[in-house]
């Protein structure tokens, strides 16, 4: 910790006003941010969690975590035969349970479907993780609205679908709602024209969801996870030739996701500097933020469509 003397702050007031107090704020929030509670494993113990979008990617490895965490997770995604190796090693890694329902999120009566077998198989909810996406295409926007709307089916309207089944059961709980974002739903990316739609809304959805409950007293906490470029398959095969960023490792964004719902975070920023970091300045400099992020690709590598 620095030591501030009272004459160093006198005499200096001044000159150093300017920068003093900004730091000052800096070091009074790091304060207050540290002072929170420190993430343990052992808070998700025994917890009854639903993990979508868990047969790959990101979800795959939350599910994993979670096992090793000894948690009741309950996974799904269309593909059954995925989930039934993800619960199978779940279990070996030490679940407290673990089960799956395969289905389509396109369908809202299938995410009202989800939450409901969560009721019957684990007799509860702490941890709603939605994750889930739909595929998409990696290049300009071609003008299919039916795309778009299909696309908000299954990257917003499911998750707005399962919170809603999902309320009572968290309010029991006093438990946490985890949406999977990226900087694509926090700031205007070229070639994800409808995915970044589909991210826009969660955080409208969901930061103002997130005051009604604190305005309610409602104690379900909402983490919006903001990532940048991840190293999941479908990522890279979409995006690596394209996207001029070395991507960051899934197992550990997995990892943070995960800490930030346990600690009931407003949002969380994987990896931080990288995502953090252009956010302050979209919020200061858009236009020059704009051109930063076009920098940012090789559209030479675009594939034609
Ligand atoms: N990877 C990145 O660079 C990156 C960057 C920023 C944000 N994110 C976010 O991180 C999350 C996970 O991304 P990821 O890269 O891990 O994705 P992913 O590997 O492509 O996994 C997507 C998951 O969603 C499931 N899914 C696809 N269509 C579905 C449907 N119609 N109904 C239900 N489930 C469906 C897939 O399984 P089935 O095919 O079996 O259904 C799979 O389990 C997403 O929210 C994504 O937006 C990722
Ligand atoms: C809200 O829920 C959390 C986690 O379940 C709990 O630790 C906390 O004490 C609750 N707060 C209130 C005000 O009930």
């Amino acid at each position: 910790m620095m030591k501030i003397t009272a004459p160093d702050l006198h005499c200096g007031m001044g000159r150093l006003q300017k920068s003093l107090i900004p730091f000052l704020g800096l070091v009074l929030a790091f304060c207050f941010y540290s002072a929170r509670e420190n993430f343990k494993p052992e808070m998700l113990k025994g917890k009854r969690v639903i993990v979508t979008g868990a047969s790959t990617g990101i979800g795959e490895q939350m599910a994993y975590h979670l096992a090793r965490m000894g948690s009741h997770i309950l996974v799904t995604a269309r593909t059954e035969a995925k989930l039934q190796k993800v619960v199978e090693r779940c279990l070996k890694l030490g679940a407290a349970s673990a089960q799956l329902v395969s289905g389509s999120m396109e369908d809202m009566a299938f995410a009202e479907h989800v939450v409901k077998e969560a009721e019957n198989l684990m007799g509860g909810l702490d941890m709603l993780i939605l994750n889930h996406i739909g595929k998409s295409y990696f290049s300009y926007f071609d003008g299919d609205v039916g795309h778009v709307q299909k696309l908000l089916q299954i990257n917003f309207l499911s998750y707005v679908a399962m919170t809603v089944s999902a309320l009572p059961m968290l309010k029991e709980s006093g438990g946490s709602i985890v949406v999977v974002s990226s900087m694509a739903g926090k700031v205007g990316f070229p070639f994800t024209v409808p995915y970044s739609a589909t991210k826009f809304a969660l955080d409208g959805f969901f930061s103002s969801l997130r005051q009604e409950f604190s305005i309610q007293s409602v104690n379900v906490s909402i983490t919006l996870c903001v990532l940048g470029f991840i190293n999941t398959e479908s990522a890279m095969k979409a995006a690596a030739d394209v996207v001029l960023m070395s991507p960051a490792p899934k197992e550990e964004c997995a990892l943070e996701i995960i800490k930030g719902g346990a600690l009931r975070q407003r949002e969380v920023y994987y990896k931080y500097a990288s995502t953090k970091i252009p956010l302050l300045i979209r919020d200061w400099a858009a236009e020059f933020l704009d051109y930063l992020v076009r920098k940012r690709y090789n559209v030479e590598n675009l594939k034609k469509n």
